[in-house]
């Protein structure tokens, strides 16, 4: 019996040391130590042993088995502290590595001038009005002059979404809805917004485009406070006295019409605006008495100030979202 006890703690060992997993282990166990192990057979065995073996055998086995548990326990808080230790390393954070660094934007080029003028004309005194990009005929064109056929219309080839609905060409027609809104009142108003035109794009033209509408009806409005007002904004967009001259021009929304140019860098004179003194025929419209009030009313091109103030040579580079180019430009909010 002694040898068949020695035999059997051997086997556990043996086996204790090739094993590493908790699963393992516990079948193990049972093998040895369950129920229907091997000790427990053992066990079964005493009771064909004469009274005088019994005790005897009883407590060998018992020696045993206990020296099998303690092999058991010890193997599993071997298998235990190297589960806990492969946790510990997998699961690790280590706090000196270097964060994911967020990068944070900035605002548009074009939001960016938007924002300044808008900041300028709100000094002198103007609102900041907004219109729908999809308008109507009666606004685009009626109301600002343009009648039906009128071959100005055709300058400004247009996205029709059906024959009475467009995507607004300019950002005139805000000229008209603020009239109708004011009943008579006087307006001093700007309109920044997005107008589209079916154009092909290339280095000049792009089908989309950003203007600032301005508007100001009142007494004894002149083209003297329209020349002003526009050599003031000049002077406060580019930070320096720019020169820039007025062109005869026509608009069917003003009369007279001026166009304004500012001489660049590189020795050009380059439109930058529309403007003129509104028409008798578009304050009538609008609700306005031609003989009592006054206006001038310009309409600026925001990508082309940028051109201007930054050298920049595709007016494309301001829709085709390429960083390199937008990183150039921190400033804004
Ligand atoms: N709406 C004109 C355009 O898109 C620009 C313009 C010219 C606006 C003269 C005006 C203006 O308000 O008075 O080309």
């Amino acid at each position: 019996m002694e040898n068949r006890l020695i035999s059997i703690k051997n086997k556990a060992v043996e086996a204790l040391l090739s094993i590493d997993q908790m699963t393992d282990l516990n079948n193990l166990k049972a093998s040895f130590l369950g129920k229907k192990g091997e000790i427990a057979e053992l066990m079964m065995g005493l009771k064909d042993l004469s009274n005088e073996e019994k005790p005897k055998v009883g407590k060998l086995i018992n020696e045993t088995k206990q020296v099998l548990e303690a092999l058991f326990e010890e193997k599993k808080a071997q298998i235990e502290a190297k589960e806990i230790a492969i946790k510990l390393e997998k699961e690790a954070i280590d706090v000196t590595l270097p964060g994911i660094k967020k990068e944070i934007g900035t605002a548009h080029l074009l939001s960016q001038i938007v924002e300044d003028l808008e900041a300028f004309f709100i000094g002198l005194g103007y609102e900041v009005k907004e219109g729908p990009e999809i308008e109507t005929d009666h606004y685009n064109f009626e109301m600002l002059n343009l009648e039906q056929g009128h071959p100005a219309r055709a300058m400004q080839d247009s996205f029709y979404i059906d024959p009475n609905r467009l995507l607004r060409t300019h950002t005139s027609p805000v000229q008209a809805r603020t009239m109708l809104q004011s009943e008579g009142k006087p307006i001093q108003i700007i309109c920044p917004g997005k107008v589209y035109r079916r154009d092909d794009d290339d280095q000049t033209h792009s089908h989309q485009f950003m203007q600032v509408e301005g508007l100001v009806i009142g007494k004894d409005i002149s083209m003297a406070n329209l020349k002003g007002t526009l050599l003031a904004f000049i002077k406060h967009f580019f930070g320096k006295d720019r020169e820039i001259r007025l062109r005869p021009s026509y608009f069917p929304f003003t009369e007279p019409s001026v166009e304004v140019d500012v001489f660049s860098e590189d020795g050009r004179w380059i439109e930058v605006l529309g403007a003129g003194m509104v028409h008798p025929n578009v304050l009538k419209m609008g609700g306005y008495n031609p003989d009592e009030v006054q206006g001038f009313a310009f309409g600026i091109g925001v990508e082309r100030l940028g051109i201007l103030k930054y050298a920049i040579d595709d007016i494309r580079q301001f829709y085709t979202n390429d960083l390199r180019f937008l990183k150039q430009f921190k400033g804004g909010r």
